[in-house]
Parts: structure tokens; C-alpha cells; sequence
């Protein structure tokens, strides 16, 4: 993988992609996704039919650098998430600069329609945490709470902000949220969002697929470009939000 902007440098370390990406300071919250060159966020349903060589080693890193793994519970579901475990390699990583060896992982939910007996409760190496509004049912939230922590972030409606500060004073600086389109949407909408890590796959796909976004209302947000790796025909794009 070779850094394009801010300057040219080829067959850029693990080490060096975590300084380039970083931790930024205060509370930060990236994303990461990947499209289609024509903005297709699935092909066949799910993102994984997306990702070309050298996503997997950026999606892991950006994981690496994180407090929390947050995802909607749609794409819990459609992509199969189970515990939420870096590697041997991130492991190591964290263990060396005192970070907990696993990121938490925080499922956003209104419904909470989740299993408290799944996998990505009974094995999750840290306590996860649920992600929901007042006004979730109170016996689904009674259950998760046996298996999970609940922030509720606002009451009929859903508040990032909160969710953000939320997250922040349990110590959850470095917030990677890694989808789905609906729940990004909402971040976008509130305007919580700092950066956005997008893999352009170079595959041009039509159909029906959805974009990486989406909500009711357009939330015009400018953003500037931080940096862009490549790796064959794939880019790597790190925009942050111009503030
Ligand atoms: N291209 C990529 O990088 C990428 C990344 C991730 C996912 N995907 C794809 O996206 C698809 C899934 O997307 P999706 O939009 O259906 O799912 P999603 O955004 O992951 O999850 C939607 C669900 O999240 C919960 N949710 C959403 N907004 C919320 C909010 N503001 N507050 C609380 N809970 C909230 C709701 O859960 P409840 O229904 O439980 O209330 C909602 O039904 C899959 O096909 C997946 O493969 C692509």
C-alpha cells in the first residue's frame, strides 16, 4: 500500500498507516466504509463482496486505534458480526501503550430486538454496550442490561450527541462507527461526525444498491482531505470534517 497525498512514500508500514490515521485528540468519531466507484455500499446485500486487497488490513488498524466499534444493528445482523476481538497483532499493539486489549463493542438499536444469548454477548472479550432511546421496550432493555451496558441516548428521538458524550465519559474517546447507511445517516444528520475513511472499490456495479448514507433530511456537510492511500486500482480516502 502506498501513501499518495500528503506526500508520496511506497509500501507503507502497519506502523506508519496507524501514525498517518492516528489518534486524534479529544473526542473523535470516524467512519469507515467502502463504495463502489458508482457509490454502491453492497454488492449481493452485504459490503464484504466490495472489499478489495489491503481494505482488510485498514479496517483492522482503524479498529486497532479505537476506544469503541459502533455499528447499527442492521449490519449486525446482514453481515454476521459475532464478538468483537481484534487481533494477535492489535493485541499486542494496545497491551503496549496500556489501551484494554479489545475495543467495546456498541450495537445501536431502537428495537432491541437482539439475542442477549448471541455470541456477540455470551463471548465478547469486554462488556458490550446497547445503544438505544427511552422509549425501547423495557423488558427487551432489562434483558440486554444482564449481558450489557444501555446508554440511552434521547427519548422518542434518537441523540447523537448524547450517544457521543455518552460513549466520551465512559472513557470512549476514539469512536470508530463502522455502519450501516441508516445509522451513519442519522450521524450525519446530527452533525457528530469528524472523519470519514472511504475505500473506493474500482468496480463499477449499477443495480438497486443503497449509498453509504442515507436519512430523510440532507445534511450538507463539507469535508477536507486528510490523506489517500492506494493499493492497485482500490484508494483509501480520509476526509475530515472542516470546522
Ligand atoms: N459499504 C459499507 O462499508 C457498509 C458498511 C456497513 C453496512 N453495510 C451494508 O449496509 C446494509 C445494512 O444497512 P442498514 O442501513 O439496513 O443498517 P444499519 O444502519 O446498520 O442499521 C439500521 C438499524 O440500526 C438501528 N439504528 C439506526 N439508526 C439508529 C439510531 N439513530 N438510533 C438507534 N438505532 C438506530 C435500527 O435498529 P433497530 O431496527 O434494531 O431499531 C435500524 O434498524 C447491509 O447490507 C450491510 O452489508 C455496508
Amino acid at each position: 500500500m502506498d501513501l499518495v497525498l500528503p506526500a508520496v512514500e511506497t509500501g507503507v508500514s502497519d506502523a506508519r498507516l496507524l501514525e498517518v490515521y492516528g489518534r486524534p485528540p479529544g473526542v473523535w468519531l470516524r467512519a469507515n466504509f467502502v463504495a463502489s466507484l458508482d457509490g454502491a455500499a453492497t454488492s449481493e446485500g452485504l459490503s464484504a463482496g466490495l472489499q478489495p486487497p489491503g481494505d482488510g488490513r485498514v479496517f483492522e488498524l482503524l479498529r486497532r486505534l479505537a476506544d469503541v466499534v459502533l455499528v447499527g444493528a442492521g449490519t449486525v445482523a446482514s453481515e454476521g458480526y459475532t464478538a468483537l476481538r481484534v487481533d494477535d497483532a492489535s493485541v499486542a499493539w494496545r497491551r503496549e501503550r496500556g489501551m484494554p486489549e479489545h475495543p467495546v463493542f456498541a450495537i445501536a438499536s431502537r428495537r432491541l430486538d437482539l439475542d442477549p444469548g448471541s455470541p456477540i454477548f455470551a463471548d465478547a472479550p469486554v462488556r458490550p454496550i446497547v445503544v438505544t432511546t427511552g422509549e425501547s421496550a423495557e423488558d427487551r432493555r432489562g434483558r440486554l442490561a444482564a449481558v450489557a451496558d444501555v446508554l440511552v441516548a434521547g427519548e422518542a428521538e434518537f441523540d447523537a450527541q448524547r450517544m457521543r458524550a455518552g460513549l466520551a465519559e465512559r472513557g470512549l474517546t476514539q469512536i470508530l462507527c463502522e455502519g450501516g447507511p441508516s445509522f451513519f445517516g442519522s450521524l450525519i444528520e446530527a452533525g457528530v461526525l469528524d472523519e470519514l475513511c472511504l475505500t473506493v472499490a474500482p468496480r463499477l456495479l449499477s443495480g438497486g444498491a443503497q449509498r453509504i448514507a442515507h436519512a430523510s433530511a440532507a445534511r450538507p456537510t463539507p469535508m477536507h482531505l486528510e490523506h489517500v492511500l492506494r493499493e492497485g486500482d482500490a484508494l483509501f480516502l480520509c476526509y475530515r470534517r472542516e470546522r
